[in-house]
């Protein structure tokens, strides 16, 4: 079944419905979720949401746009959140220099505490990274040896994909492969072993193309699925299969 392996169901989007789109996903053919935390208020409702579904798992970060509210005494209390059952991966972490909500020293300063938070909780990492290739390629290769994780919602080049999954880390690809235009990650999906795939959605945001611009949701990682297979030339059962099986080796859940 599909595994959602970066979803945000904590989002005000979903507050019209969440409760019934979660309880449908199994129809849908969705059998797990990773819901990925980004800013302080979500800490707790992540960790709440997996205590409710038991498909349903959390991951607990603080978002690169989100670093500024950090300090000794807050990280402390995310630590506390990233001990909760359930809690499988630290995320989403990374630095953001398209949006630049803070400044880069910060953006750099919180991404390497939390990589150094995940090895010492034994945690896999839920990376994020926009417009920022080089800066995140150097702190992983300092900070990130020996982590295991997710480069999320890849946008780089091929080079640097090849890189990250030589380093033991894998792709995550969503929505944006089924857009025409994404030449470069049709590229990378290519080259990159379907066993170094992760599906995801990142929803509400990136739903792929019958649904482009609007509210995304795990079922629809069925068109991403499709996309890959036609890409590599199987069928997107395998591409499915084999990437809930990457993704529950990843976040260690039998
Ligand atoms: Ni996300």
């Amino acid at each position: 079944m599909i595994f959602d392996s970066h979803a945000h169901y904590d989002d005000k989007q979903f507050d019209i419905d969440r409760e019934e789109l979660l309880e449908s996903l199994s129809e849908l053919g969705v059998g797990t979720v990773v819901n990925v935390s980004a800013s302080y208020e979500s800490w707790r409702r992540c960790v709440e949401m997996a205590a409710k579904y038991p498909y349903i798992y959390a991951a607990v970060g603080t978002h690169p746009d989100e670093v500024g509210v950090l300090n000794e005494e807050i990280f402390a209390e995310m630590k506390e959140w990233c001990k909760r059952d359930k809690v499988v991966a630290i995320g989403e972490i990374g630095l953001d220099y398209y949006w630049d909500n803070e400044p880069h020293d910060v953006q750099k300063k919180w991404f390497i505490r939390q990589l150094d938070l995940a090895r010492e909780m034994n945690l896999p990492v839920i990376i994020h990274s926009r417009e920022a290739a080089a800066d995140t390629m150097e702190i992983m290769k300092a900070h990130a040896q020996g982590l295991q994780g997710v480069i999320h919602c890849y946008s780089y080049a091929r080079e640097q994909a090849e890189e990250y999954v030589k380093m033991g880390f894998y792709i995550g690809i969503g929505g944006v492969v089924t857009f025409k235009n994404a030449k470069k990650l049709k590229e990378v999906a290519a080259v990159i072993p379907l066993e170094r795939i992760l599906l995801e959605t990142d929803c509400p945001y990136l739903a792929p193309a019958p649904y482009r611009g609007k509210r995304n949701q795990s079922s629809y990682i069925q068109y991403v699925a499709e996309e890959i297979a036609q890409i590599k030339g199987i069928t997107a059962e395998e591409v499915i299969a084999v990437t809930e099986e990457n993704a529950r080796k990843m976040y260690r859940l039998s």
